[in-house]
């Protein structure tokens, strides 16, 4: 099937390429000339892991290709796919414009009965307003308006495309979930579940789909609050937890508060269309608040480690990108937590594998290494930010000399107390008791007996 995807972003890129595995014949549109001349040149302008090798591939097969032109494309193609910005507007709402954009520009080189596919995040009742739009520019033309939401991880997106836990066709006539389902036949052979039904609720899947992750993470949150009060082990607790085939064990991972392109968008505007509508999204709208207060008390609580040492001390942050395997940094809780602790007068050094640049851009005053020992050299505390690998594998007794202090927060709880005390190192994480000499010393009486239930063989 010929496909055209407009807009060549972390999502469109992606799921263009996808397509393009699938045997689909894909050409990629963006308005940016510059990134079309990169991609041209075999270059990939985002980091997401294998995404290099599989446009490469399908370029070499003849199956993808790049251009800055969207009249030519859109006027051959089956399904024209619109995978552009929508950003978020004032008032927690989104901006519509680029997509409307988009649509104004595919209509007059449209042919009849093409397909055109919603591959971004909107609001319900888009897919009917973007049917509006085209029908005013080419009156009398046959055509459909489809959603197809993604649910493409930034660090995991080809896997999360190509090995989905289910698709959602939102058609609102046949034609257009036809042509989808031919579009995703590949998939469906591998029994992947594929959800027909109307753009409204293709459109309210996703937010509402997006809401519950971010509102799971937001929970796990407040329960590891609670477990630092009552010397609880939130890694226990959201195991116990996520046992229960109803609950689940992912997104349960505490953290300095989800960042990236979506959850802190899509919940915003799922608030606003709770209000637009009439019909409040208050567990969101608490959630919302919490997320964005979390990277602030997290920053006060890394003062308070420091105490009266925190002015002119010096600390090195492991992590810039809102989260492992991608070099996005949109709102990052790097991004909020390091001005504050400068604001401080807290002197930041910082080291991510892969997000360094792209933090630059919003940070000043920060010392940039690309060697995560180096950063640490000298420093009082070290700060983890993003799960990478790279943290999860440091040698700690090298990081432990290297510093000239012994302090390490880590907002990931990507060690455990046992590992850090054996390194020397004062250890600070979400959740849990500080160490585990110390484990005994602050609990309660019933908070022991919690421990004592919860505590697998290798913690005693
Ligand atoms: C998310 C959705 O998962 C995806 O389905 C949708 O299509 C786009 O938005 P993404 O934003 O790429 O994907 O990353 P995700 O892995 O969901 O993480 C989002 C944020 O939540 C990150 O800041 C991450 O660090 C945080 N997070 C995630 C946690 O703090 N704890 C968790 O257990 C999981």
């Amino acid at each position: 099937m010929k496909v055209v995807m407009i807009g060549a972003g972390y999502v469109g890129l992606t799921t263009g390429a996808c397509l393009a595995e699938l045997g689909h014949s894909v050409t990629c549109v963006d308005t940016d000339a510059a990134r079309i001349k990169t991609l041209g040149l075999g270059a990939t302008p985002i980091y997401e892991p294998g995404l290099e090798a599989l446009i490469r591939k399908n370029r070499r097969l003849g199956r993808l290709d790049f251009s800055p032109d969207t009249k030519g494309p859109a006027g051959k193609a089956d399904a024209i796919f619109l995978a552009v910005g929508t950003p978020a507007a004032p008032g927690g709402d989104i901006d519509l414009s680029h997509i409307e954009t988009a649509a104004r520009q595919i209509a007059p080189a449209m042919k009849p009965n093409a397909v055109v596919v919603v591959k971004s995040t909107v609001v319900v009742g888009t897919c009917r307003r973007l049917r509006e739009v085209i029908a005013e520019k080419r009156l009398g033309l046959d055509f459909s308006v489809a959603s197809n939401p993604e649910f493409l991880r930034e660090g995991t997106a080809i896997q999360d495309f190509l090995h989905p836990d289910r698709i959602v066709i939102g058609a609102d006539d046949r034609r257009a979930a036809t042509v989808l389902e031919e579009l995703y036949a590949p998939l469906a052979k591998r029994r992947t579940p594929i959800l027909i039904t109307n753009t409204a609720n293709a459109e309210l899947i996703k937010y509402a789909s997006n809401a519950f992750l971010a509102l799971k993470i937001g929970f796990i949150n407040d329960v590891a609050d609670l477990c630092e009060q009552v010397g609880g082990d939130v890694e226990a607790v959201a195991r116990g937890m996520g046992l229960d085939s109803r609950i689940g064990m992912s997104f349960l991972s505490p953290g300095p508060g989800f960042g990236g392109s979506c959850f802190p968008k899509d919940t915003r505007a799922f608030v606003a269309t709770g209000r637009k509508h009439r019909a409040r999204q208050s567990l969101v709208e608490t959630l919302v608040a919490k997320n964005e207060s979390r990277k602030n008390s997290l920053a006060r609580r890394v003062l308070a480690e420091l105490g009266e040492r925190a002015r002119g001390a010096r600390i090195a942050v492991f992590g810039l990108a809102f989260k492992a395997n991608t070099d996005d940094v949109r709102d990052s809780a790097a991004l909020t937590i390091i001005p504050l602790l400068q604001q401080a007068g807290l002197a930041v050094r910082a080291h991510d594998p892969q997000a360094e640049a792209n933090a630059a851009r919003h940070l000043s005053g920060v010392e940039m290494h690309d060697c995560m020992y180096a950063a640490a050299k000298g420093v009082d505390a070290v700060l983890v930010l993003t799960e990478w690998d790279d943290y999860r594998t440091i040698d700690l007794k090298r990081l432990s000399k290297t510093m000239s202090g012994s302090l390490v927060i880590d907002y990931r709880n990507m060690f455990t107390p046992r590992q850090m005390a054996l390194s020397g190192l004062r250890y600070v994480s979400l959740g849990r008791s500080a160490s585990p000499k110390t484990a005994g010393a602050v609990v309660s009486k019933a908070s022991k007996a919690l421990q004592l239930a919860t505590a697998a063989p290798n913690h005693l």
